[in-house]
């Protein structure tokens, strides 16, 4: 399992160009017409760092995920979803794979943070039907993009940082911290916080050539995000982004 970084060829590690190069087939999920964009991302990356006809690719369609469940069913949908890419994973490693060949899934970012795959290649362990040992490969999230790109920090001096979802986020500030970032959040739910004392730092498609960063006090900033998100996803049929919230402790 390599983490290839957010975006940025020239983010992957020195580490994961040498996994690269010692791997023969290269799995690719494809997640439809508007994901299509990223794996021709991580095509590219395969072409800028391995030698032509040295490997092998093999796309498989990902699985449909229920993203109507809400609250309650929501973990149930994800299992499902995670099974069902199991199962295709599995199949993909029986069939594609030789004995002694080595196979890498890449992974967007890095491994660790908000992916499913390790849980994934668990599951098919634990299933029993193919046998194989894995090794992760870390890489360069989108949290580590988005801050270096507007030139801060996670945290402020000895103070707690989180990291939690848009769904999260709708459910209330965290109690515990006053810098969290926010990952996958499809409804900008920074705008409920317009009214605070905070500051937001915001990146789209980090390390690609669409990359687009705002940041300012957060009451400035949300309508000018809100209008450039806006116009990207209206441009390229999707988006990816990340932000960074910075609270005045004054304000809790
Ligand atoms: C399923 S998570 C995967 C995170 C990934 N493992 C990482 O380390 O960044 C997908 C979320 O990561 C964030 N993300 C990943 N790549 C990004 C990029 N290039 N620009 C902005 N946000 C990104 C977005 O919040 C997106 O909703």
């Amino acid at each position: 399992m390599i983490g290839i970084g957010a975006g940025d060829p020239e983010q992957l590690t020195l580490q994961a160009v040498r996994a690269l190069r010692s791997t023969d087939v290269f799995f690719v999920l494809d997640k439809g017409e508007a994901k299509a964009d990223l794996v021709r991302l991580r095509r590219d990356m395969l072409e800028t760092h391995l030698p032509e006809g040295t490997y092998r690719v093999v796309e498989a369609r990902d699985p449909e995920r229920d993203r109507g469940a809400g609250g309650a069913a929501y973990s149930p949908a994800v299992g499902d979803w995670r099974s069902a890419r199991a199962g295709i994973y599995e199949r993909l490693i029986a069939e594609e794979l030789g004995e002694d060949e080595t196979g890498a899934f890449l992974v967007w970012g890095d491994p660790a943070l908000y992916d499913s795959t390790l849980g994934i290649l668990e599951e098919i362990l634990e299933r029993g039907t193919v046998a194989f040992e894995y090794d992760v490969v870390p890489g360069i999230s989108s949290v580590s993009s988005l801050v270096a790109r507007h030139r801060t920090g996670l945290n402020r001096v000895a103070r707690p940082v989180q990291i939690t979802t848009g769904r999260r986020l709708a459910e209330g500030f965290p109690e515990d911290a006053d810098d969290v970032v926010v990952m996958l959040d499809a409804h900008q739910t920074f705008r409920r916080y317009a009214d605070q004392d905070i500051d937001i730092y915001w990146g789209a498609y980090l390390g690609t050539p669409d990359e687009i960063l705002d940041s300012g006090p957060i009451a400035e900033a949300a309508p000018r995000i809100e209008r450039l998100r806006a116009e990207a996803r209206e441009r390229k049929g999707w988006i990816m982004d990340t932000y960074l919230l910075r609270r005045n402790p004054g304000e809790r």
